[in-house]
């Protein structure tokens, strides 16, 4: 099984964990680590919308807080193959580097194979960091 193969199955598995009560819009997404192991995320909304947090960045986040030092693929699944929002673009290029991303949607069309620079081409960065 490919990379892809398997982090896209393992989005979908992580979509099913959705909580989008006010969106209706279920994303699910799997890191890759350094170290062989995938973290799932889900996106989580809350009735205060500003505090919801996206599929990409509970998966970035879990991974780190377990300690994972480096993330090495990403995937994420909408039903039709949304991309990263800003905020979740920036945190990619900060936490995981130039890696894979892939986009995939529930109604079977290709699975769409980027990488970090394509989503931000001019990321944000501290150049004394
Ligand atoms: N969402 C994500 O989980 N990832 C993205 O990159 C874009 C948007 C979520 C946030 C919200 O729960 C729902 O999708 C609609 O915006």
């Amino acid at each position: 099984m490919t990379e892809q193969t398997r982090l896209v199955e393992q989005a979908l598995a992580a979509q099913a964990q959705a909580r989008a009560p006010y969106s209706h819009y279920p994303v699910g997404a799997a890191v890759l680590t350094g170290s062989g192991r995938i973290f799932h995320g889900c996106n989580v909304e809350s009735g205060a919308y500003g505090t919801s947090i996206c599929a990409e960045r509970v998966a970035i986040f879990a991974a780190l807080a377990a300690g994972e030092k480096e993330l090495s693929a990403l995937a994420v699944i909408t039903r039709d193959g949304g991309t990263p929002c800003g905020a979740c673009r920036q945190v990619i290029y900060e936490q995981c580097g130039e890696i894979s991303i892939y986009i995939a949607s529930n109604d079977g069309g290709p699975v769409q194979a980027v990488t970090t620079a394509d989503l931000l081409p001019k990321p944000f960065t501290f150049h004394d960091h």
